[in-house]
């Protein structure tokens, strides 16, 4: 059975940047406030619609093919994970799949709210060790500022938009994804919610009238579930894949609150700096923050070949999770292999099969 291994990363972000001092101008809340309760200090935040959850994610990707030295027309597979798809249909992974050129890839979304990045990795690592995938592209992007409300200060000051990406190859050597754990609770749905929108309750003026678009959230709750699974299901990720918690070189968890990842330390009795944490830069960028952080920690040399993490998340649903993962970085000893060319090649047949489309519809249309 082949083994998965991370092979390429990348991660982008809005330039413009939400300080706290900056909310503190639209909702009634302060900096000290802000830090002393979850740890961020600021977020980006994308700003007209050539920013979005696409975009980013494209970036993302692009990025870590750059890092993977694989070309986008290798890729078996895209799975973006995202709880604020660029529309209901289709799909944001189609719509990456089209910017990467990746025109082999089947492509799809997955939603398991911050969760997602987890759910997405052990998906993209199953369908490389049951053989039906050698390549794949995992990608987790949000725009929640498009979903908060910016006069509720429960939740505005919380999330930034973002996305980060990973490149899974198969290789017989051994590495990469190890064992895992993906639980939910759909008890606590409404714990953390947007209602508005789906098909229980379309868009209409009411729901637009009433707030339905924006996220709900009971704090205090999700805060309390968050504190209880992080540290188990780290330990279920270790057990599982045969380690001891005293293997990791570093915890990579989903970045929410600075409380919470302290809770896990105690919890599994290990000091705060073996966690990476990044949330003061980027607030809460859901599914995108366990990829971004994990980014950033290969980026500080905190990742090395070899090295074992644990990635571990919770959110929406509820849902919680955790992957054991060795580092391996990247496989490919070809010389660069230009996906900008393959990204290229793509752009223009999407051009091409839109023109055809256009024009078998203009002569159709004339013989019905
Ligand atoms: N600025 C100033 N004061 C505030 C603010 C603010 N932004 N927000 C709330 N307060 C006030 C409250 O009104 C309250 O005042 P009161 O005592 O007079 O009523 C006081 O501060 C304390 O509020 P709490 O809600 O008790 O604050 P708490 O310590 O619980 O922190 C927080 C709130 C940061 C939201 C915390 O509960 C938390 O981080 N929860 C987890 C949230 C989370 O991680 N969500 C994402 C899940 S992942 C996903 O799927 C997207």
């Amino acid at each position: 059975m082949p083994y998965a291994h991370i092979t390429g990363w990348g991660m982008s972000v809005p330039p413009k940047v939400l300080t706290n001092d900056d909310l503190s101008k639209i909702v009634d809340t302060n900096d000290e406030w802000i830090r002393d309760r979850t740890g961020i200090r600021q977020r980006h935040i994308v700003e007209d619609e050539s920013q979005s959850s696409a975009t980013l994610g494209f970036e993302a990707a692009f990025q870590a093919l750059r890092v993977a030295n694989l070309r986008p027309s290798d890729v078996d597979l895209i799975i973006c994970s995202t709880s604020t798809p660029e529309h209901i249909f289709p799909a944001t992974a189609c719509l990456i799949q089209d910017q990467l050129g990746a025109t082999r890839a089947g492509a799809f979304d997955l939603l398991a709210a911050c969760s997602g990045f987890i759910y997405a990795l052990n998906m993209g690592a199953q369908a490389i060790k049951s053989g039906s995938a050698k390549n794949v592209v995992v990608v987790g992007t949000e725009t929640l500022s498009r979903f908060v409300d910016w006069s509720d200060r429960n939740t505005c000051i919380l999330f930034g938009d973002g996305a980060g990406a990973f490149v899974l190859q198969a290789s017989d050597e051994p590495g990469g994804i190890y064992g895992g754990v993906m639980h939910s609770d759909g008890s606590g749905g409404d714990l953390l919610t947007l209602l508005g929108g789906g098909s229980r309750h379309p868009a209409t003026e009411l729901t637009v009238h009433t707030g339905m678009h924006y996220i709900h959230m009971d704090g205090k709750e999700v805060f309390r579930f968050a504190t209880r699974v992080m540290a188990q299901a780290t330990m279920d990720a270790v057990a599982a894949s045969g380690w001891k918690v005293e293997d990791l070189s570093i915890i990579i968890p989903h970045q929410a609150n600075y409380r919470i990842i302290d809770a896990a330390a105690r919890g599994l009795k290990m000091p705060i700096d073996k966690f990476m944490i990044n949330l003061d830069q980027y607030g809460n960028t859901s599914t995108a923050s366990i990829p971004i952080a994990t980014v950033e920690a290969a980026q500080q040399g905190r990742l090395k070949k070899g090295d074992k993490t644990v990635f571990v998340g919770f959110g929406a649903g509820l849902t919680w999770g955790a992957l054991a993962v060795e580092w391996t970085g990247p496989l490919s000893t070809e010389k660069s292999v230009h996906p900008e060319r393959d990204r290229l090649y793509g752009r223009a047949r999407s051009l091409y099969r839109r023109i055809v489309r256009k024009i078998e519809k203009i002569i159709w249309g004339r013989n019905e």
